[in-house]
């Protein structure tokens, strides 16, 4: 689905389902370039990371495995809860492993600060962090991003992963919304 299909729900598109797959394609060969010649354990973030996780691995020449957590910041609205917990937590063990965490974006930092510190402890041998947005809150946070796909203004986004109330997560291009579909 497009933003064009359902015009009314949204203000304007920041990206285009091209801008996007451009973009993922510049990110994957930076990565093989890096990882050339390792094995690299992604690690995507549930549920926002699927779409990325789904289009950059598919760009990528790297031998790579994929794991998955679930972690809980926020709530089904826009304001961070300060609140990290664990839903689901890795299925294979890391120590020894080059783990890519792929997440969909970083807003305050504090999820993925969170994320690394505990990875960290199970002695991987190394951690770096692919995050396809990046909002200007982060500064506030030293979190070492490795790849990022495009650096954004600080507007809530939904679409190629990222939901409002879980919605949205199936827009092929990301778009902020229009005022009224907050307040509905
Ligand atoms: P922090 O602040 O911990 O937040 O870096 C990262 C998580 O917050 C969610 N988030 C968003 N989700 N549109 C979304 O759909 C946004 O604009 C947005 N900003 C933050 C997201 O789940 C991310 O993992
Ligand atoms: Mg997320």
């Amino acid at each position: 689905m497009r933003a064009s299909d359902i015009p009314g729900d949204f203000d304007h598109v920041l990206y285009t389902e091209e801008q996007v797959a451009s973009r993922i394609r510049e990110v994957a060969a930076q990565i093989d370039a890096d990882y050339a010649g390792r094995e690299i354990l992604m690690v995507g973030v549930l549920n926002g990371a699927v779409m990325t996780m789904a289009d950059l691995c598919r760009a990528m020449t790297s031998h790579m495995s994929m794991d998955w957590m679930a972690v809980s910041s926020y709530g089904a609205g826009t304001k961070s809860s300060g609140v990290v917990r664990i839903l689901k937590d890795l299925t294979k063990d890391i120590d020894g492993r080059d783990i890519l965490i792929v997440e969909d974006i970083i807003d305050t930092g504090l999820t993925l600060s969170y994320l690394v510190q505990n990875l960290r402890s199970r002695n991987p041998n190394s951690i770096e962090i692919m995050a396809m947005f990046r909002k200007p809150e982060v500064v506030t946070c030293p979190l070492d991003v490795k790849y990022v796909g495009f650096d954004i203004p600080n507007e809530f986004v939904v679409g190629y992963g990222l939901d409002y109330a879980d919605k949205y997560r199936n827009l092929t291009d990301v778009a902020t919304l229009a005022p009224h579909v907050y307040k509905s």
